[in-house]
C-alpha cells in the first residue's frame, strides 16, 4: 500500500473519538492496517493509530524489533489490535518518557499503569489478549489513547519534563558529564 502523511496535533481529527470497527477481514481494512504498517516504518515509529493517518476507526499498530546494537532494549512483537479494551491490573504507576509521530521533536514524562490486560482483535477477527507490563504496557495505552483523541502532553503532571529532543539529549549529556567528573 502506502507511506501517509501523519496528522500533527492540532488536527481536530486527532482529538475525535474514533468509531470500532464493525467487520474484520475485509479488503479496506487489510488496506488501513498495511498503511498504518508501512507509515510506522517509514518514520522509524514503534507505534501507530488510525487517526494518525486521518482515519478515526479503532486500529493501531505497534512493535519494536530486536536491534543488535541494542541487546538489552525490550522488544515488542508487532501486532495489529482493533477495537481494544485496557484494563489497569494494578493501581500502579510510573513516569516514562514519551514522543509521538504527531507531536514531532518532542518528548515528555508521562505516567501510566505498569501492569494492564489488553483485549482485541486482529485484521482478521482472531482475538488478543495479553497481560503486559512496563514499556509493552506503556505503548500500548499510548496508542489506545489516541483513539480517543487523547495526545501524551494531555495526560503530562509535570509540564517542566517537556521538551524538544536535541535539547533534551544534550542536557542529559551534560548532566551524565557533570556526574563523572564528580
Ligand atoms: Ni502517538
Amino acid at each position: 500500500m502506502s507511506v501517509k502523511k501523519v496528522l500533527r496535533m492540532g488536527d481536530p481529527v486527532l482529538m475525535k473519538v474514533a468509531s470500532a470497527v464493525p467487520t474484520y477481514n475485509t479488503p479496506a481494512l487489510h488496506a488501513l492496517v498495511q498503511d498504518l504498517l508501512d507509515t510506522m516504518a517509514a518514520q522509524d515509529g514503534a507505534g501507530l493509530a488510525a487517526p494518525q493517518i486521518g482515519i478515526s476507526q479503532r486500529v493501531v499498530v505497534f512493535g519494536i524489533a530486536a536491534n543488535p546494537r541494542y541487546p538489552d532494549e525490550e522488544t515488542i512483537p508487532m501486532t495489529v489490535l482493533i477495537n481494544p479494551v485496557i484494563e489497569p491490573l494494578s493501581e500502579a504507576v510510573a513516569d516514562g518518557w514519551e514522543g509521538c509521530l504527531s507531536v514531532p521533536g518532542l518528548r515528555g514524562e508521562v505516567p501510566r499503569y505498569t501492569h494492564i490486560r489488553y483485549r482485541g482483535f486482529d485484521q482478521f477477527g482472531m482475538k488478543i489478549e495479553r497481560e503486559v507490563t512496563d514499556f509493552h504496557a506503556r505503548v500500548v495505552q499510548h496508542e489506545c489513547d489516541h483513539l480517543d483523541g487523547i495526545l501524551y502532553p494531555q495526560r503530562m503532571t509535570n509540564m517542566r519534563a517537556f521538551g524538544f529532543e536535541a535539547e533534551l539529549e544534550k542536557a542529559a549529556e551534560a548532566a551524565a558529564e557533570s556526574d563523572a567528573a564528580r
